[in-house]
């Protein structure tokens, strides 16, 4: 499932075009975004009040809530996408980021009659990361790992390389797979193939990984599984 040095290239290219045409409507509606979660906020105040008062309100008043809650979700997710804020990098270790996401995701994959297996996380070499950011590309990528796994018995692996000067994490399905020609979509705000899903996963990982320096790449083969790859500059250990 490797992917030749040209097809990588061009694949990077395409995905930098996107997300450059991306940063034009992100700032256009980063704006709009500020503006909608105000109100939103009102009224999930005034629903929540006036349920208090009215018995045939109060039968609704969780769904309502809960579907201005998505829709704030929504918008914080977009408005993360679309901001260029600061980020706060130090040094750590691969298994230092991993080891919450993991917990927290195993319990989850059990319940659904699946595996996480952590092979080798324990690089010597710290990567330079805003460690908050990166969980969230880790979650975001392991939960489209998850999602794409048979109903049970689906395997997530996890693992990490490393060469000369860079860490490669990977994470490793053998889920449905993605057809080639999508390849490239999955990464556009708002493709998704599932009814849930928002699509701004895969975007704002990609993003988080360029503001870290990195690269995301992801080979794929339909019904035998996905990858992807995520690699990061390595850090020296004199400096750590
Ligand atoms: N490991 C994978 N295996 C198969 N398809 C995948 C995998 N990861 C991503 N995809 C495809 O890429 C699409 C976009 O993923 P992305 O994370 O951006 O959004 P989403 O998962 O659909 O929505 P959300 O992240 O809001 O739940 C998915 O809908 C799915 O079709
Ligand atoms: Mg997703």
């Amino acid at each position: 499932m490797a992917l030749d040095k040209q097809q990588y290239k061009n694949q990077q290219e395409d995905m930098k075009k996107r997300m450059e045409g991306l940063s034009v409507i992100g700032q256009l509606a980063a704006g709009l975004a500020h503006e909608i979660r105000n109100p939103l906020t009102a009224v999930r105040g005034f629903i929540q009040l006036s349920a208090k008062e009215s018995e045939s309100l109060k039968q609704w008043e969780n769904i309502i809530v809960a579907e201005l809650d998505r829709v704030n979700q929504l918008v914080n997710d977009f408005l993360h996408l679309a901001q260029n804020r600061p980020v706060a990098k130090k040094e750590w270790l691969v298994q230092q980021v991993l080891e919450d996401v993991i917990i927290l995701l195993q319990t989850k994959a059990l319940l659904l009659g699946h595996e996480i297996q952590v092979e080798t996380l324990d690089c010597k070499y710290p990567i330079y990361v805003d460690k908050q950011q990166f969980q969230q590309v880790f979650i975001n990528i392991i939960q489209n790992a998850l999602d794409a796994l048979p109903k049970e018995g689906g395997t997530v692996k996890i693992y990490c390389r490393d060469d000369l000067d860079h860490i490669h994490i990977c994470i490793e399905d053998n889920g449905q797979g993605i057809p080639k020609d999508k390849l490239k979509q999955i990464f556009e705000p708002f493709y998704t193939t599932k009814e849930e899903g928002t699509g701004l996963g895969l975007p704002i990982c990609y993003r988080i990984v360029k503001e870290n320096q990195g690269e995301i790449q992801v080979t794929s083969e339909i019904g035998v599984g996905t990858t992807f790859t995520i690699s990061l500059p390595k850090q020296r250990v004199e400096e750590y």
